[in-house]
């Protein structure tokens, strides 16, 4: 993570004497900021306020967009001590080239636009009432079929050369009966650009076991057994190109 170091004391000291200003932009800053970078024509509205992120329903040209601003700071609000602040404009680029990998290799993800500083455009996902809801907000009629497309998405993934390391039922979108991944701010490269071969393969696994998780408890709620073991690892086997893992 950069800016993990804390702040310098003379910084501190500007931001507590009011010398350094270091607001949030608001919503009519952050909507300035998307119409005269051209993302956008014009912003229609909020989708959702997140911890890091907003992300703005606009319109380019007439068509419907879908614009995720992350926030400029990230602060702890232990009283007194250091600030810290982690400028996570980065994350915008990391995603936006992540949610890219995903959607050149075939995946349904929402289909990135442009990316400018902390923020980027990409397909809007739902209809004129509103978007596709997550699949924490929905009962599916046949449980079992969607968790196969979920699963056959997730190896899609893996074969385009990306692990999605925040799955759940809140970054899964239901549009026109299918599942729809989103939000890639953590999701890690686990082609040849990763970290050496052993240490990415590890890391996917933690992250597929995660996200595995999630979905186990998801879906066990609608009485649809996830047998995730036996499941990642054929995804972590079909990644393993150099034949680094023996089980
Ligand atoms: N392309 C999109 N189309 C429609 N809605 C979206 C799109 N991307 C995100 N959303 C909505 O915004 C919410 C937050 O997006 P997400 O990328 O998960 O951000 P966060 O980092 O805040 O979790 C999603 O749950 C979804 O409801
Ligand atoms: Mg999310």
């Amino acid at each position: 993570m950069p800016n993990d170091p804390y702040l310098d004391a003379s910084v501190v000291w500007r931001i507590k004497s009011g010398t350094l200003d270091l607001h949030e932009a608001g919503y009519r800053t952050t909507k300035e900021a998307i119409l005269s970078s051209g993302l956008a024509m014009e912003v229609t509205g909020l989708i959702s306020a997140g911890k890091e992120a907003d992300v703005y329903l606009a319109l380019y040209r007439d068509a419907p967009i879908a614009i995720k601003a992350y926030r400029l700071y990230r602060s702890s609000h232990r009283g007194g001590g250091p600030v810290k602040l982690d400028s996570t404009g980065w994350l915008a680029a990391h995603e936006f080239e992540m949610t890219r990998q995903a959607w050149k290799g075939g995946c349904r993800v929402p289909a990135p636009a442009r990316r400018v500083e902390n923020m980027f455009s990409m397909r809007y996902l739902g209809d004129e009432n509103g978007p596709a809801p997550r699949l924490h907000e929905i009962r599916p009629e046949n449980p079992r079929a969607l968790l196969d497309e979920v699963l056959r998405g997730v190896e899609a993934l893996a074969g385009a050369g990306v692990v999605h390391a925040d799955l759940s039922d809140f970054n899964i979108l239901v549009h026109d009966g299918k599942p729809w991944f989103i939000d890639f701010s953590e999701a890690i490269r686990v082609d040849r650009t990763g970290s050496a071969p052993w240490m990415r393969l590890e890391e996917a696994r933690v992250a597929l076991d995660r996200g595995m998780g999630a979905l186990r408890v998801y879906f066990g709620r609608l009485g649809v057994e996830v047998e995730s073991e036996p499941f990642v690892s054929r995804v972590l086997s079909s990644l393993d190109r150099f034949g680094v893992l023996h089980d």
